[in-house]
């Protein structure tokens, strides 16, 4: 972790709660990990994973933490270990914070009264009985003003977390280029995602999302979340979703691959989605609308179903008939950072105004002005969805698809390429592919 770049990062914090407090009557914000939640009925523990405007100060993933924000003062952590033989309570990765902000340890979360009392404190987290056990005031507990201004803010990302993305995708990387080794040896989807995790030294619970491992026909599932265990010789199509952690801060990468004997109409869907991937990263700098990019990739998915002859007629028509939303019917990308879908994307201003996405495109999940130090994911795709498609066949949709080539297709599954890219000030910066020439 370089030091420099986290003084600083809490630097940029401490003005952004500034000015989200000013929204609010309170002296300070109190921000808390959460706690531990069990199963229903059950002694059991549910991963936990820590919130995100917690975690953004602190890289520590772990129930009941607590940074306490006041202007004109150094942030405290209130840092809760409990005494416990039945648990690992062991910290790792504090010794860097000491320095921007004063760690006070504590066994439970009752001593972190004394150091609050007389403060009138807004609480932000998953837990309210904890806020209210700690006096703080109901309306002060996750006041929505404040929650727009920092979800807003969270889009653009300081020097530390655009490291913390880039050195994510590095970590992915090596997991894509084993998963990619392991498929082509007739890997399955369970020895593709354990080859995965294992290059990447990594456990399941790490990832920032389920891993998406899908062979052939389950390729066309958009978050298939299983890994089949059976022969996969005959299987020709994987598209592999995964990402890693570091510091909190998420990687969010896809790629599709083929092996030789794969359809050869696929195998030009697959070359058309990556060559439209790249074009479409080349359309981003400061000022351009997010949604712009993604009817620019409805337009070239179109002009890729004409000229591979899946579908007839002009891009216009297709457009208009929303035919290119049923072979991709995601959005082009979203925002990336601590959370793999970060807040914010629909947010039109601080103060929580919404730009909603198109009608016709309810699932584009970033609205946002493209601006300096976004960091988002662009990531169009190309499926073969029989429960989209099947409806369609005596439809006047129906009547573009060619239908022959659609059934040979199925078996294929589907086609995304995702990268994760960083605006800077006339374009961007691909944090993905800056470390895949190291890796082929
Ligand atoms: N990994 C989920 C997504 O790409 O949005
Ligand atoms: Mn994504
Ligand atoms: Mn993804």
């Amino acid at each position: 972790m370089n030091n420099t770049h986290y003084s600083k990062h809490i630097d940029s914090l401490r003005k952004i709660h500034e000015a989200a407090l000013e929204t609010v009557e309170a002296e300070g914000i109190l921000l808390h990990s959460g706690s531990d939640t069990l199963y229903f009925a059950d002694d059991r523990s549910i991963e936990f994973s820590a919130y995100g405007h917690y975690l953004r100060w602190i890289p520590i993933n772990k129930p009941d933490q607590f940074l306490l924000f006041i202007p004109g003062e150094t942030p405290r952590y209130f840092q809760v270990v409990p005494t416990d033989y039945w648990y690992d309570q062991v910290v790792e990765n504090e010794a860097p914070l000491e320095k921007d902000l004063s760690v006070i340890r504590t066994k439970v979360v009752s001593d972190i009264k004394i150091h609050i009392k007389n403060l009138k404190l807004c609480y932000l987290g998953p837990c309210p009985d904890v806020a209210t056990s700690l006096d703080i005031s109901t309306h002060n507990i996750n006041p929505q003003k404040v929650i727009s201004y920092l979800d807003f803010q969270r889009a653009y990302k300081t020097q530390y977390e655009i490291d913390q993305v880039r050195n994510a995708n590095k970590l992915a990387l090596i997991g894509h280029r084993a998963a990619k080794e392991c498929f082509l040896a007739n890997g399955n989807e369970y020895d593709i995602h354990m080859a995965y995790l294992r290059a990447c030294n990594i456990l399941e619970s790490e990832c920032p999302y389920t891993n998406i491992v899908a062979l052939g026909e389950k390729s066309a599932i958009l978050h298939y979340q299983k890994k089949r265990k059976g022969d996969a010789e005959k299987d020709k199509v994987l598209l592999i979703d995964a990402g890693c952690r570091v510091n909190g801060y998420a990687s969010d990468i896809t790629r599709t691959v083929v092996k030789e004997n794969v359809n050869s109409i696929f195998e030009d869907i697959l070359i058309g989605v990556e060559d439209i991937e790249r074009s479409l990263v080349t359309l981003v700098k400061p000022g351009v609308k997010y949604p712009e990019l993604h009817s620019q990739a409805l337009a070239k998915i179109s002009e890729l179903l004409l000229e591979l002859s899946i579908c007839s007629g002009s891009v216009d028509d297709l457009l208009e008939m929303e035919i290119s939303n049923l072979f991709m019917p995601h959005g082009v990308g979203h925002l990336l950072g601590i959370q793999v879908h970060d807040v914010g994307g629909h947010q039109r201003d601080v103060k929580g105004a919404v730009e909603s996405p198109p009608a016709s495109s309810p699932y584009l999940r970033n609205t946002r002005i493209i601006a300096k130090d976004m960091i988002f994911t662009i990531e169009p795709g190309c499926y073969f969805i029989p429960i989209l498609l099947e409806p369609q066949r005596d439809t006047t949709r129906g009547e573009v698809i060619n239908w022959k080539v659609v059934e040979q297709l199925y078996p294929c599954g589907g086609v995304r390429i995702e990268d994760n890219i960083l605006v800077t000030d006339e374009g961007s910066e691909n944090l993905t592919r800056q470390f895949e020439a190291i890796n082929q």
